[in-house]
């Protein structure tokens, strides 16, 4: 057994792991926080993405020891974050969930479009989701809602801005 602690959502967490555990088993096993959900368990579907340091990551194939110091959010640490706050507001409004099992990981991926590339078009939008999939395949919804969350957080008139230097 190895010992591990990091941050995960905002607080401390400690725990002991074989050596082969998964960040997601730890996450949903150890830590009890079932909303990062596992599909395909080996890095195919997107299901169980969760922030790592600020970037989405594939927590079924990281193992927990990789995890020692660094700052883990899953599903359950946004918290008064008003940007997935919005994310969320357009999902519901876009009906960009079916059966709702890859949207923690698409909402993990859409706070990361929506935070790191405020001008994002639709093809870009498309090309940054290649990670996730959905098995009820409502993937235009699920981009409607990328798209409308920047253009709350960023303006509608975002596309057209030249970018700053
Ligand atoms: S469960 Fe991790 S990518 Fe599918
Ligand atoms: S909403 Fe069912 S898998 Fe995406």
């Amino acid at each position: 057994m190895m010992k591990i602690s990091f941050v995960l959502n905002g607080a401390a967490v400690s725990g002991e792991v074989e050596p082969r555990t998964s960040l997601a088993d730890f996450i949903r096993e150890d830590q009890r926080l079932t909303g990062t959900h596992v599909g395909c368990e080996h890095g195919v579907c997107g299901a169980c993405t969760v922030l790592i340091d600020g970037r989405p990551m594939r927590s079924c194939i990281m193992l927990a020891v990789s995890a020692e110091g660094r700052d883990v959010r899953t599903v359950e640490g946004y918290e008064g974050d008003e940007t997935m706050a919005a994310i969320r507001r357009c999902f519901t409004e876009c009906h960009a969930l079916q059966c709702g099992f890859c949207t923690p990981g698409m909402l993990a991926t859409a706070y990361d479009i929506v935070k790191r590339l405020p001008r994002a078009d639709r093809r870009r939008i498309r090309s940054e989701l290649d990670g996730n999939l959905c098995r009820c395949t409502g993937y235009l919804g699920i981009i409607d809602a990328i798209e409308r969350s920047l253009d709350r957080t960023h303006g509608a008139d975002r596309l057209s801005r030249k970018e700053t230097p």
